[in-house]
């Protein structure tokens, strides 16, 4: 998998170090964070549960309620037409992105509660057996642990949890620990989980996957070192 450094955008699939983040020209994009309250500069940081927008989507949401509002996929009229192919020319864009092999790899959900939910009763729940084990951190928000709760109970699968420290940081040598043949998937929120899902550790028969959870923070995922078990990235 090629480096991928937190706060440093690369484009999908190039390997070496990225170009730093010029965090003034990111901020020039988001007229929100022109405001200010109580007096001083807005400072975000709930992105994961609702991201701030750059002026490039809200004039894009602005032009498809004046020019192209109308159902994808199902209406044979011209406006409909028009944001059918809008809605896909996203999904091939978002494809190159993250470097995915085809556009109907990407799947469009409303939020992370329903990926998850949708890769563990989609994917898991027909990939993986009794016995097999789910790694989480022990820092992952409720999204990305309930849906693992229901698959242990339903198919007995085991849910393996590494802890944290008194910092509330992953340790990510215990996580390490807990990587082996009875892996059938890891989920995790950090980028460097899933450097720690090193395939070759894990089963052979190629019944393993990974999902990386992030959130809305939009850090570009690469899927091109894909070895034999299947990836999932949740942007
Ligand atoms: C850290 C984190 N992860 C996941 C979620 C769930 O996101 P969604 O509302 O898109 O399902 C939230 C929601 O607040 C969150 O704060």
């Amino acid at each position: 998998m090629p480096a991928t450094t937190p706060g440093i955008l690369s484009p999908a699939g190039r390997e070496g170090p990225a170009a730093p983040l010029d965090v003034e020209k990111v901020r020039g994009d988001f007229p929100i964070l022109k405001l200010k309250i109580n007096g001083k500069p807005l400072v975000y940081l709930d992105n994961a549960a609702t991201s701030q927008k750059p002026a490039a989507v809200i004039d894009a949401e602005g032009d498809f309620y004046l020019t192209q509002c109308a159902n994808i996929h199902r209406g044979v009229h011209q406006l409909s037409e028009r944001a059918t192919k809008a809605y896909e020319d996203v999904r091939v864009k978002a494809q190159r992105l993250i470097n995915a092999r085809e556009a109907r790899e990407i799947v469009f959900v409303r939020g992370t509660t329903e990926a998850i939910n949708l890769v563990a009763t989609g994917y898991c729940r027909k990939k993986l057996r009794a016995g097999d084990e789910i790694v989480i951190s022990a820092m992952e928000h409720h999204s990305n642990i309930v849906p693992w709760q229901i698959l242990r109970d339903e198919i007995g699968v085991l849910l393996r949890v590494a802890p944290i420290n008194d910092d509330g940081e992953i340790v990510f040598e215990e996580f390490e620990k807990l990587l082996g043949p009875r892996t059938g998937f890891v989920s995790g929120a950090r980028l460097r989980l899933l450097r720690l899902f090193r395939p070759q550790g894990l089963r052979p028969d190629r019944r393993g996957g990974a999902l990386r959870q992030g959130g809305a923070a939009r850090v570009h995922v690469a899927l091109s070192g894909r070895g034999r078990h299947d990836q999932f990235g949740q942007l």
